[in-house]
Parts: structure tokens; sequence; C-alpha cells
């Protein structure tokens, strides 16, 4: 067998499509991006923070550039610059504090980023100032009526498009905001997060409850910055709760020093690449393993995955713990997925459906819904994808069935301009027989700009 990978193009119309032939086996370390909801946050909060806040391997996916330009139309200076590390980058953030941030004088752009565009809502709608926040042809798609609605009993005044459902958005920011207690109406990290952030600028103690628990990233920050997070037991029978968290309005949020681990959900495609590929041995370093974010390593274990964990940073439930993972050639066994298992690997359903695909069994993914809300429809995608290929999927409504294991074939796949799926088509490649087209492979850049190159490297 041989390898090739076809060059990528940049993000956008008129990419060319990849071309990935299967690899005789696949060995070595893949260098992973910093973790994209860290990068995030710790770019939102050192908005936050007066003085100077260090980033240090932060992902440099076009996601966190988007937070990281939104800052600085803010009035942060931002200063990136090449980390340790290929592919991570690091920041020196300066900022003059929440209160002296200024009005942006044009559109926010996020860009295709989710994350930017909810999380930095909750922020700005607690400071003063007018602002409209927007992004690509995708994000226009994606809802905004569940941040809108928390935020807006917070006495936040926010508006947007097609009834208040879609982006562009508008914040007209109110000091001080209600302290609540709410439900976020979807199991959401960005929700709660831009409840927490809105918190920050509220009278008084907002309480936010999750019916299935999601990634806990904002409170651990918050804490690492002197905010004091507390997390509350489980609700009562009349509000059911995975997990709720409580916030006092007013606190200043310090300026620190930051390291990110390396990105979980960048490291899912090459656990899953070696775990289904028969010749391979991959080791992957500084990956976090936050509690809230392993789904995707206790799942692809409970499927069989030759998959050891060697602990490099323990957890002490404010910093992010990390480890080193090294994974073989597996032989997997099908898996049955409920709500809060998609909620806790939100991000790798699609390469999970990949893995389901070469497990021996019946696989099942229910209550996935959430997915056809991200950067496209990925359930519609992934189905669509790995049929292609061959591979046998079935969707009833919002729940997913695969029979495997199926040998695949290659043939063009869409990735919809969604970079999960142009990744989780790519791994694919590195399996089918024949050569395997991915549309737009561009867009993997929006997570991992180094992705095309270290496929090839594996192969090496
Ligand atoms: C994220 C939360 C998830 C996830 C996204 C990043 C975050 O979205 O899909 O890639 O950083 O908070 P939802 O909270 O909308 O599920």
């Amino acid at each position: 067998m041989t390898a090739s990978v076809a060059a990528t193009s940049g993000l956008g119309g008129g990419a060319i499509p990849a071309r990935i032939r299967p690899a005789s086996r696949l060995r070595g370390g893949p260098r992973l991006p910093g973790d994209k909801s860290i990068s995030h946050r710790a770019l939102l909060l050192a908005a936050l923070a007066e003085g100077e806040s260090r980033i240090d391997g932060a992902g440099d996916g076009a996601d966190v550039r988007s937070t990281a330009g939104l800052i600085a139309r803010l009035g942060v200076i931002v200063d990136r610059r090449p980390g340790d590390g290929p592919g991570a980058v690091a920041y020196r953030l300066q900022s003059p504090g929440a209160g002296q941030l200024s009005e942006a004088d044009g559109v926010l752009d996020c860009g295709n980023s989710g994350t930017t565009l909810r999380l930095a809502t909750g922020l700005l709608a607690g400071l003063p100032g007018y602002a409209v926040l927007d992004g690509d042809a995708s994000l226009r798609r994606r809802p905004v009526a569940r941040i809108i609605g928390p935020l807006r009993s917070m006495g936040a005044e926010l508006h947007a498009r097609q009834g208040d459902s879609l982006p562009p958005l508008t914040v007209v920011g109110h000091t001080p905001l209600r302290a609540v207690e709410l439900t976020t109406p979807v199991p959401s990290a960005q929700v709660k997060s831009a409840v927490l952030l809105a918190a920050l600028r509220a009278e008084g103690r907002t309480t936010v409850r999750e019916t299935l628990e999601t990634r806990d990233h904002t409170e651990r920050m918050l804490r690492a910055r002197g905010v004091p997070v507390e997390r509350l037991a489980a609700g009562d029978a009349e509000a059911p709760a995975a997990v709720a968290w409580s916030i006092e309005g007013g606190a200043r949020v310090r300026a620190i020093e930051e390291h990110v681990p390396g990105d979980v959900s960048a490291a899912a495609f090459w656990l899953v690449a070696a775990a289904i590929h028969p010749d391979a041995e991959l080791t992957l370093r500084g990956v976090g393993v936050n509690p809230t974010r392993r789904a995707i390593i206790d799942i692809l274990r409970s499927m069989g995955a030759r998959l050891d964990e060697i602990p490099t940073r323990i957890d002490d439930g404010v910093g992010e713990p990390a480890a080193e993972l090294r994974v073989r050639s597996s032989d997997l066994v099908a898996v049955d997925l409920g709500p809060a298992d998609v909620a806790a690997a939100i991000d790798e359903i699609p390469i999970l459906c990949l893995a389901a695909s070469q497990a021996r069994g019946t696989s099942r993914i229910r209550g996935a819904g959430e997915l056809r809300r991200k950067e496209s429809d990925r359930l519609a995608g992934i189905a669509a994808g790995l049929r292609a290929l061959g591979a046998r999927v079935e969707l009833t409504g919002d729940d997913v069935t695969i029979e495997g294991p199926t040998p695949l074939t290659g043939a063009p796949t869409d990735s919809l301009g969604d970079h999960r799926l142009a990744m989780t088509f790519a791994i694919a490649g590195l399996v089918a027989r024949g050569e395997t087209t991915v549309s737009d492979p561009g867009c993997a850049d929006v997570s991992d700009p180094g992705f095309f190159d270290v496929l090839e490297q594996v192969q090496a």
C-alpha cells in the first residue's frame, strides 16, 4: 500500500479536495494543537483581567484567532508569537481591565467560531457599550436563542436575526446585571459559560444548573484567577440536574500565566486512527484529560482499544490535568451511547462513528440532536460520508445505528466545510481501500492547522 496526501488549500471556497491513500502503517507522536476550548477562555478572561496575562501553548486554529481578534477590537493589546512546540503559540496580553474595555467601532467577526460568539456575548452583556457579533455563513445558521433567553433573564439587552434566533447578534451592555438561578435550556458548556461570564458583572449570587454535565473549563479557569466558583450538589426532584455551579458577582479576575494542554478533541482523530488501523502505534504527549473532556478515551477503552494513559499533570480541580496517551491497533467492539455520553463527547461523535464502523457488532448513539446544530448538520454529514465509503449507518431521528465491522472503500466524501467531518473522512481514508477524497480540507484549519502535515508524518 502507498500513502499520499494531496496539498490542502486555504479556508473557504475554491478549495481543492484532499486525496488520501491507505497507509501501510502508522507510527510516531502526532503533534497536537493547544486545547481550543481552554485557549478561547484564556483569551477572554485575559480581557477581563487588568494587567498582563500570558498564555503558553495556545491553539492556533482559526477559531482561537477569532477570539484573539475580538478582544483586540475591545482594546486589549494582543501579542501573538510562536510557542515552544510546532503549532502552539504564546500570547502576551495587556488589558485595561473589564471596566475599561472599549466599544468596537465595527462588527466583531467571530468567523466560524460558536464558542467565540456565545462566550463573548456573555462577557459583553454586563459591560457598557454596544456590540454587533457576526460570523461566516455556517455561524449565521447556528442558534443563539439558547444564550439570549438566560442572559435576558439577567437583565441583558440582546437582539438577533429571525426572531432572536440567529446571528448577527447585538448586545447593548448593562451594568450591573441581575443574579439569577437558572437551568441551561440545552446541555451546553457555551451557554453555561456565557452565563458565568455575565454573572461576574451581576449583583448577587448566580446559580447555573445543567441537566447533563458539560466541560468545566470556565469554572476551573475562573478559580485559577481568584474567582470563587462553587460546585453544588445535584438538583432535587423538582429541578433535577447533573450539576450546578454558583458564583458571586463582582469578583475581580486576576491576570495570570497559563499553560494550555494539548487538545483531546484533536487527539481523538489519532486515537481512532491507530485503534482501527491494522499496524499502528501512536503516542500523544501533553493531552488534556479533564474529567469532563476525557469521555473519548474511556469510550474507546470500553470498545476494546489498546490505549495506555500515563498521567503527567494531576488533577487539582483548578488547573487542567494532562497525560501521555499510547494507542495501538485494536479489535474494537460495538458501543451503546446515550445522551449523557453525547454531551460529554460532543465533538468526538463523528470520529467515534468511524470507530463504530470498524467495531464488531451494532453500535448505537442515542439523543445526538445537538450534532445537527454544530458547524454543519454533523449527523447528516457523517452518515452521508461514511455511507459513501461503504459503512452501514442508519439515522432515525437523532439516533445513529452503525453495523460493523465493514471494510471501507475509498470514495469522494463531502466535509460540508466542517473541520471535524473533514478530519474524520481523512482518517477513514487511511484504512479504506483505494483513494478517498475529502472536499474543502482547508476547513481543518479551524481547529488544527497542522492536521494534514501530521497525517503525512505518521505514515512516514
Ligand atoms: C465548547 C462547547 C461545545 C463544543 C464546542 C466547544 C466550548 O459546544 O461542541 O466545540 O468550548 O465550550 P456546546 O456547548 O454548544 O455543546
